[in-house]
């Protein structure tokens, strides 16, 4: 049986923080409409994938934990009546500290959810207030060490660094807090600013760490989490033995998954498709028992992505992991030698951003820290 990843998208949050630019309203007005769409989307579709058997669930958002305990449930039970789960699913939901209680824990694990995703960013207060997070450090702490006591085992906190008058020291103090509190898994992202959120507006007045300071959280970073425990499987995550994300590695190694929600993205049989960032639109399409449109990545509906986009993409993909690319699986998957394909490659490997070991080619530490731009340079889309 074919096995594929589940997405559900959450688009609310109680406020929008500075600095995001996911899909997600601070309303709460339309969450029962959404969930009654999303219920009837979802028994509508699963038909179509009758034959696969789902091995992981992952809600993100926004904020899923914002949800009543009973709406959760009512889409879990959806799910789980439209599709064929694995015995060992994998089933993340996003929580925001601040949002979780013993309640919707309880409702959680009664509902087959194993592993949770929570937002911290920085333990310093003054920070979190910055980046206007709902929450303090304490409430962080509180919602962990409830979730543990309500029997998770499985805990990713989400961090993020390069913030505002940052130093390298106070990036170092926030991991190693976290690291004490041992979780299972860690994402640390750069901070990115978007052009339309708060962040994006007021750019030029924020005091944002140099480029050489940048590089040094990033390496003194990997270089901590690694000594505690936490080996890097991807640019920006890291895991305890064992506990890397299936879901999230899915994205990263070209395998399938279905997304449901406004902004929520799909890749089945080599389509890659996405649904338009609009609630309204979405709800009143299922409404009115619309198909709700699919918007395909390569401009033109229901087309395959073509031969050189397909090398291109999984090369981006598979290079954002340590393992990086095999030269066999990429010979058996495209009957073309990597190096051939991409011969600029070589000079990265001369100069160690990258590095060649069982085969496989993958990017060192440093090489991380400039991912996008190598990508750029070996990638070769005039061919
Ligand atoms: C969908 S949000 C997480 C779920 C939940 N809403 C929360 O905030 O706790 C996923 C994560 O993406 C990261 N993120 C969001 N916007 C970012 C940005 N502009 N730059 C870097 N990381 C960002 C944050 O670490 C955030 O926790
Ligand atoms: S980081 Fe999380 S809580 Fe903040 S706006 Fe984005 S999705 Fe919402």
């Amino acid at each position: 049986m074919k096995q594929l990843g589940l997405y559900i998208h959450v688009p609310f949050c109680k406020q929008k923080c500075n600095y995001c630019d996911f899909y997600s309203c601070a309303s709460s007005e339309r969450v029962s409409s959404y969930i009654n769409a999303l219920i009837t989307h979802i028994k509508a579709e699963a038909p179509l994938y009758r034959d696969c058997e789902i091995d992981s669930v992952f809600f993100g958002g926004g904020t899923p934990s914002l949800l009543e305990a009973s709406d959760f449930e009512r889409i879990a039970e959806a799910l789980k009546d439209s599709f064929n789960f694995s015995n060992d699913c994998e089933f993340t939901i996003e929580a925001n500290p601040g949002t979780i209680s013993r309640e919707k824990l309880i409702t959680y694990k009664n509902s087959g959810v194993n592993r949770l995703s929570i937002g911290l960013q920085t333990t310093f207060d003054d920070k979190l207030r910055e980046l206007g997070r709902i929450h303090t450090y304490g409430e962080f702490l509180e919602s962990f060490n409830l979730a543990r006591a309500c029997g998770f085992d499985n805990i990713s906190v989400d961090v993020m660094y390069s913030l505002p008058n940052q130093t390298v020291d106070e990036l170092f103090q926030t991991l190693v807090t976290v690291c004490d509190l041992s979780p299972e898994h860690i994402s640390s992202y750069c901070l990115k600013i978007e052009e339309k959120t708060v962040f994006g507006k007021i750019k030029d007045t924020l005091s944002l760490p140099s480029e050489d300071t940048e590089y040094e959280m990033y390496i003194s970073m990997c270089t901590l989490l690694e000594k505690r425990g936490y080996k890097q499987y991807e640019i920006s995550n890291f895991a305890k033995a064992g506990r890397e994300s299936r879901h999230n590695l899915k994205y990263w190694q070209s395998e399938e998954y279905v997304g449901f929600g406004p902004s929520a993205h799909s890749y089945v049989n080599g389509k890659r498709y996405y649904y338009s960032p609009n609630l309204s639109s979405y709800i009143n399409s299922v409404e009115q028992s619309k198909t709700v449109e699919k918007i395909y990545e390569d401009g033109e509906n229901e087309h395959n992505l073509d031969e050189i986009s397909q090398t291109d993409e999984y090369v981006m993909l598979k290079l954002r992991l340590s393992k990086g690319i095999s030269e066999d699986e990429f010979f058996a998957r495209f009957g073309k030698h990597l190096l051939e394909k991409y011969p600029k490659i070589t000079a990265y490997l001369d100069s160690g951003y990258m590095k060649k070991s069982n085969g496989s080619y993958s990017f060192t530490p440093k090489g991380f820290f400039v991912s996008n731009y190598i990508l750029t340079e070996i990638l070769n889309f005039d061919n």
